[in-house]
């Protein structure tokens, strides 16, 4: 028997405004994405926004159903829509920010689980690192240099061959 361990550094900031012009960039237009969510049945309104190698920035917002499971994350309907419009495109960064319109929105939330794994294909399939900038509103802000960094251990398309 062996011990293996994984651990992972990100950076924290106190603020959107100790970010690099780039990220501060990518992170507001994350924050005004939020603006396009439809989120009726939570009122928490995520927005999402890429930045790719052209410079070009795309964004997304999640979209919920009344069937709760068919509603997608803003991180997915992001990276669907990169995939659609902007096919081959390196994507070098991606903000998500939030609005939850029930409660506080001062600190960073993370992708789910799906959406890691989702990010990770994208990574993957680009052969480059995906950089996320996570922040709320306001407050802390998080960045990750690599979005694979949050799937240890992930099931790729190698587990297939
Ligand atoms: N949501 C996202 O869009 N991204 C996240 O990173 C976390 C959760 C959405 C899904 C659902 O519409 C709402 O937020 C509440 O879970």
């Amino acid at each position: 028997m062996m011990h293996q361990q994984y651990n992972f550094q990100f950076e924290v900031y106190s603020s959107i405004y100790d970010l690099n012009n780039a990220d501060n960039e990518l992170l507001q237009k994350a924050i005004e994405a939020t603006n396009h969510a439809y989120a009726p049945y939570s009122n928490f309104f995520v927005g999402a926004a890429a930045r790719l190698k052209d410079g070009t920035i795309v964004t997304g917002a999640n979209q919920e159903n009344a069937s709760f499971p068919v509603g997608i994350c803003a991180e997915r309907v992001l990276l669907s829509s990169v995939s659609s419009q902007h096919t081959s495109t390196i994507i070098e960064a991606i903000a998500v920010s939030y609005d939850n319109r029930n409660g506080e929105s001062n600190k960073p939330i993370t992708p789910c689980g799906l959406c890691r794994q989702t990010l990770f294909e994208y990574e993957q399939r680009q052969q480059q690192p995906i950089r996320l900038i996570l922040g709320g509103m306001e407050g802390e802000v998080y960045v990750i240099e690599k979005a694979s960094l949050l799937l240890p251990l992930s099931f790729t398309k190698e587990d297939l061959e």
